[in-house]
């Protein structure tokens, strides 16, 4: 690996970062805690509410604003990394379409994370993205000249979120080279490690959270779609919801939501034994469900079933499935408000950022742990030069 980035972070020397579409800056908070020292953080981005979470948590955090309005000729300082995510709406896993995705206005801005490569020519690249079509992929690979490796957050945190990532260090000839990134081992993180509550879920890892989770979900989105992550009251998991006109004792009767864990299974159920599941709403306005057997109804309404049983996850939850520290997203400061007052101290100045920023800012983010996994490599890089006796220690040179 070319040394002189890896020279600098071993001597503590603090690094130069870009940081485009940077949302909340979850790239800045894996480097704190990862302990690089950052001499400038250059941070671009247009939503004025990740932006407000970054001036509060990050103040000394360079805002350079739209990256289509970057120029690399303006830059005031040689950039040790150039990290990224661009907007990820645009790329699509449809099969069929001979062409890759590039004409989406959103997908097209990896080409400024591109151009400014060749214009600012940092050590160390970082890209994150969505798994895309072949295609995709293969134009970012192409352009950027390094090989992507898949990392599903879940190994490092309780949610299912597979990301590709495309990481390289500049050789002397100006080319880059993959960054070779084993995938990490499972910590074992689970549902239950990050819930506020004795709420419990069906299942260990969380589906993604996307920017989109502030508009809620419901039970049948959640079983059939597999998405919107909900969480249910303890004993609602196995969910009665009607009783079967079947002959029998009582128990044989019982039918289950399908929105529901079945109750536990014992061998050579048959005929009037199996599990009864509601199958079908059969009429939308009066919300009345058929329950099964002989033409038999029963109302329950879908509320009931729907609302008291289950409930989206907090904010605060859905940051510890990013491992952000808890509450990182709860306020902001307006740098740009018409009340801004710049002669006050900004604490003074924080705002509550409302639940749907949050869960948007936070389902747009990365996750910190993986971030920090593959800047963790350089670490051990810099740390294997001063086990070898190539860079002395502070405190060996004092
Ligand atoms: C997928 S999110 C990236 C989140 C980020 N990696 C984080 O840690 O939170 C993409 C971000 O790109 C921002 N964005 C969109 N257009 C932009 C532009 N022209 N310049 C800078 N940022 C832009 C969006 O506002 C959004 O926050």
């Amino acid at each position: 690996m070319q040394t002189e980035i890896i020279e600098k972070i071993a001597k503590k020397e603090g690094l130069v970062c870009l940081s485009l579409f940077d949302g909340i800056s979850c790239g800045q908070q894996a480097l704190s805690e990862l302990g690089i020292n950052i001499k400038s953080f250059y941070a671009s981005e247009v939503d004025p509410y990740p932006k407000a979470i970054v001036a509060h948590r990050f103040p000394n955090t360079k805002d350079v604003g739209d990256v289509t309005k970057l120029k690399g000729s303006d830059f005031p300082e040689e950039v040790d990394i150039l990290m990224g995510g661009s907007p990820c709406q645009g790329f699509s896993f449809a099969k069929g379409s001979k062409d890759p995705d590039f004409d989406d206005p959103r997908s097209k801005l990896f080409f400024e994370f591109a151009r400014l490569v060749t214009e600012l020519k940092p050590k160390i690249i970082l890209l994150e993205n969505v798994p895309m079509k072949s295609l995709s992929e293969e134009v970012i690979t192409t352009t950027l000249g390094i090989d992507p490796v898949m990392i599903n957050s879940a190994l490092l945190s309780a949610q299912n979120r597979k990301r590709l990532y495309w990481f390289g260090i500049r050789q002397e000839d100006g080319t880059y080279q993959t960054i070779p990134v084993e995938q990490p081992d499972d910590l074992g993180l689970v549902m239950a490690d990050i819930l506020e509550d004795n709420y419990i879920t069906d299942r260990d890892k969380s589906y993604c959270i996307d920017a989109n989770y502030f508009k809620g979900g419901n039970l049948r989105q959640y079983f059939d779609k597999k998405r919107r992550q909900l969480v249910f009251e303890s004993d609602s998991l196995c969910k009665q919801v009607g009783v079967a006109d079947v002959n029998g004792w009582d128990i044989l009767k019982r039918v289950y939501s399908k929105y529901g864990k079945g109750p536990s299974q014992t061998c050579n159920l048959g005929g009037n034994r199996i599990t009864k599941v509601l199958i079908s709403k059969v009429r939308d306005k009066s919300k009345t469900v058929r329950v099964g057997g002989r033409g038999s109804y029963d109302r329950h309404e879908w509320d009931s079933v729907d609302q008291l049983h289950w409930r989206k996850l907090t904010v605060l939850e859905v940051e510890r499935l990013q491992t952000l520290p808890d509450n990182y997203t709860e306020f902001g400061v307006f740098r740009d408000a018409k009340d801004y007052d710049p002669t006050l101290h900004e604490h003074l100045q924080k705002k509550k950022i409302s639940n749907t920023r949050r869960y948007k800012a936070v389902g747009n983010g990365w996750t910190v742990s993986v971030i920090k996994y593959l800047f963790g490599h350089l670490v051990a890089e810099a740390e294997q030069l001063i086990i070898d006796g190539h860079i002395l220690e502070d405190r060996e040179v004092a």
